[in-house]
């Protein structure tokens, strides 16, 4: 049968919203008949920016790379809402607020480069201006730990990056992009990047954002460039002066892969109750502190958490293998998934 299906979305602060959705159609579009703005980028299985949760109804999951969706989260229910058809009703979890989801239409800003700075690692920072609409409007405002889509000047193609600058007034946006060898962004940024250039973008995107309810200890897990939305986060903590307890843990490959070390300790002397370690996986015999991944660190210090009846939430960006490694590790140790907020890397 080809009729349509009530779909229910339970969003994380509790609210719900519903839309139809036909059998031949996914989540995604059926929403944005609607009206309904869910986070989407590739719209092909392979971001994970749409993963929701289902909790009642029949569905058809299209094929999907394990990156953007582990089998064993699909045992446990876990949907790619532009990959799923529904079979029948279906009541879906989100983790965005019922705020993020119906705003309409994403904005897309036109943005001018105010600086392009090589930060070491093969990271390169890329400063961006948003400027006003053609009735003067400046589309700014994003909330730390969001994306933006990123237009190669002169192409279509586009690319998703996290801000890592805290929301300001003069409508700056701050990039840390790590150069990929023959990525279309990586070759402009190396090659053509300006200051002055235009170009196009769309967004903010992303419902990776900080729990404010409550006051448990924050854990950010981060590997490479999955640092900066929560670089984002933690200036803003500095901002409001936010005394939750937290700890980065951020991972690197070699100690040739460093970067953002000077802001991290701005933000160390900045943030009142941050501490930071900075985790080399194959370090040289001269590297001093802690040799490993930062999931292994976490879980070394989640054990210690847990035994002393703390439940911190846990923050995670960074490539698949260390969204899944965190998520295995607070499963085995018993933190809820509740607890969990999660950015996959996007390819490309
Ligand atoms: S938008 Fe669904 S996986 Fe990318």
């Amino acid at each position: 049968m080809t009729g349509s299906h009530s779909i229910r979305l339970i969003t994380q602060d509790d609210k719900e919203i519903s839309f139809d959705c036909g059998a031949d159609e996914n989540l995604i579009d059926a929403a944005a008949k609607a009206d309904i703005t869910l986070p989407a980028v590739c719209h092909e299985g392979n971001c994970g920016a749409c993963h929701g949760h289902c909790r009642s109804g029949d569905y058809v999951q299209e094929s999907h790379s394990a990156g953007a969706l582990s089998e064993q989260d699909e045992g446990h229910g876990g949907i790619l809402m532009c990959r799923t058809h529904p079979r029948g009703d279906m009541v879906v979890e989100v983790t965005s607020d019922l705020s993020h989801i119906t705003s309409g239409p994403v904005p897309e800003p036109v943005c001018e480069v105010l600086a392009v700075d090589d930060m070491g690692g093969q990271v390169r920072r890329l400063l961006l201006k948003v400027l006003p609409d053609e009735s003067g409007v400046v589309h700014s405002e994003f909330e730390p730990g969001q994306f933006m889509e990123l237009e190669v000047p002169g192409t279509d193609i586009r690319r998703a990056y996290s801000i890592s600058n805290a929301p300001n007034w003069s409508g700056e946006l701050e990039f840390m992009i790590r150069l990929q060898p023959h990525g279309k962004f990586s070759s402009w940024l190396i090659d053509g990047a300006k200051v002055g250039d235009r170009l196009n973008t769309k967004g903010p995107e992303g419902s990776f954002l900080l729990h404010q309810a409550g006051i448990a200890p924050r854990r950010f897990v981060a590997g490479g460039t999955g640092v900066a939305p929560m670089l984002s986060m933690l200036r803003q903590m500095a901002e409001f002066q936010e005394t939750h307890e937290s700890h980065l843990y951020f991972g690197l490959t070699t100690e040739a892969d460093l970067f953002a070390i000077d802001e991290i300790e701005e933000l160390k002397a900045s943030v009142p109750n941050l501490t930071a370690e900075v985790c080399i996986w194959k370090p040289t015999a001269d590297w001093q502190g802690f040799t490993g991944s930062p999931v292994d660190a976490f879980k070394r210090d989640l054990q210690a958490d847990l035994a002393k009846g703390i439940k911190p939430d846990v923050y995670l960006c960074g490539p698949p293998g260390l969204i899944d490694a965190a998520e295995a590790a607070a499963d085995e140790l018993g933190l809820p998934y509740s607890s969990l907020f999660s950015e996959r890397f996007l390819p490309g």
